[in-house]
């Protein structure tokens, strides 16, 4: 049976490398779709996890895991020669930064030296993790290529970048568009053959340039109108104007304007990180991407700006940031999630430190962070005495499900980086307005 045929009649054996954030949804979207997939993992405690029905990403359900597990349609291993017997495999390992913030392509190039030695004939090879122009034909294909296999003939390869908004409620893995671009054209095809089994559309573009492109656009797309909104609460800060009205009304014109609200800096695996592996793409053209690089530095500076809100606060109270209780709420990257990968909110508790205040936290999604070198435990609960002995509260992350009335009742000084603290009350400093 040809791979073409083993698709359409569900026959094909589907591997997904790296079960994480995006591994994992994927995987399940292959099984509903009626696939039996194996997920491949180097780390064994997910692999246990997974083997022992324990779901570990939040916005896979556990009975969709239960469900694939019982039917027989999933199952977990770190051993690559399962592969010898797969016929389609997704690739979603990590691409950060190295200290440098250079791109770390480290996971690709050790998934293909775990790879290579297993691939067969009529097999699909999908790359999904964000990576720079240039990454899926010049990384992955020679190393596809070294047993005299023809790309297009004996095998397909493709990139098709992943969309995945954690904690998005709307939109996951199967209602959004997926990008996809072959190496070939019977390469794009054949991707395009597996992809439309398991999301509404998938968009076809000519390389894996264009796709590897189309995901660098949108993030990079992401954090300049991110910066531009940091700016512009900034600027209204020194203007004394509310910039959440003026965000607001600008987001009533139908056309031509699209609302992004400023925040204490960018976090996550995706938007601070994926411009960094254009602009260093680009640097090897002898280019400089001036706007990735204007957006990087004002995003990168609001954690500082969001501590000397507080700083001026606690001066209007005649307080320091040394030797005051400050609490940040919330943790995590973005609301509603539990991921704390490059969040501000750390960067705003290491500035804090250092400053010298005594630092603590709450978020309901997240136990405990790493913080300099220490693990620091999560308060547990918001009650009205402890938010009372605290001289400073700053909300970094808004997750639905904190009381932000509470807060605003109790709490001495108050830095709202969210906009969610109803009223112009005297003992509220809000980020873009500024302390009135
Ligand atoms: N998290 C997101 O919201 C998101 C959204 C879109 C795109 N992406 C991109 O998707 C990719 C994966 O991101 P993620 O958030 O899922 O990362 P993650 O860290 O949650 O998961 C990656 C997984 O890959 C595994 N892994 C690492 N090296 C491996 C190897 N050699 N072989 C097998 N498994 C290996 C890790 O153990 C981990 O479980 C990245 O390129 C990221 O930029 C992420």
């Amino acid at each position: 049976m040809t791979l073409k045929n083993k698709i359409t009649s569900r026959d094909a054996r589907i591997g997904v490398i790296g079960l994480g954030y995006v591994g994992l949804p994927l995987a399940m979207e292959f099984t509903r779709s009626g696939f039996n997939v194996t997920g491949i993992d180097i780390d064994t405690e997910k692999v246990e996890k997974l083997s022992r029905g324990e779901n570990y990403i939040q916005d896979v359900k556990d009975t969709d895991l239960d469900h694939a597990i019982q039917k027989n349609l999933f199952s977990a291993s770190t051993d690559f020669s399962v592969i010898q017997d797969l016929d389609a495999i997704s690739i979603c390992v990590p691409t950060p930064l190295n200290k440098q913030k250079n791109p770390d392509i480290s996971f690709i190039n050790s998934v293909m030296n775990s790879l290579k030695d297993y691939i067969h004939p009529d097999m699909l090879i999908v790359l999904e993790s964000t990576t720079y122009p240039g990454t899926t034909r010049e990384l992955i294909l020679p190393k596809l290529t070294e047993k005299g296999y023809v790309v297009g003939e004996d095998f397909y390869l493709c990139f098709s970048p992943e969309r995945i908004d954690p904690g998005n409620k709307e939109f996951g893995t199967a209602n959004t568009p997926k990008v996809l671009g072959g190496v070939t054209k019977k390469c794009g095809e054949m991707g395009s053959a597996l992809y439309e089994t398991i999301v509404s559309q998938v968009v076809s573009v000519s390389s894996p340039e264009a796709a590897e492109m189309v995901k660098l656009l949108e993030n990079t797309f992401r954090a300049i109108n991110i910066g531009l909104a940091n700016e512009v609460a900034i600027m209204c800060e020194k203007l004394k104007i509310d910039v959440w009205e003026v965000i607001d009304a600008a987001a009533t014109k139908p056309f031509g304007y699209m609302k992004f609200t400023p925040g204490p800096g960018l976090g996550g695996h995706c938007i601070p990180i994926d411009p960094h592996y254009l602009s260093w793409k680009l640097k090897a053209l002898d280019y400089d991407a001036r706007f990735i690089q204007l957006a990087g530095e004002i995003n990168t500076a609001m954690p500082r700006h969001v501590v000397n809100l507080v700083r001026d606060g606690l001066n209007s109270q005649q307080k320091s940031i040394k030797g005051s209780n400050i609490l940040v709420i919330g943790v995590a990257y973005k609301k509603n999630v539990n991921d704390v990968r490059e969040s501000p909110a750390l960067d705003v508790m290491k500035l804090l430190q250092h400053d010298g205040a005594i630092v603590s936290f709450f978020d309901p999604y997240v136990t405990e962070v790493r913080l300099n070198g220490s693990v620091m435990k999560g308060n547990k609960s918001l009650s009205s005495d402890f938010l009372n002995q605290t001289d400073a509260v700053i909300i970094v992350t808004d997750h639905d499900s904190i009381d932000f009335q509470l807060i605003r009742i109790e709490s001495r000084l108050i830095i709202d980086t969210r906009n969610v603290i109803d009223g112009n009350c005297s003992h509220v400093v809000r980020l873009g307005v500024g302390n009135r």
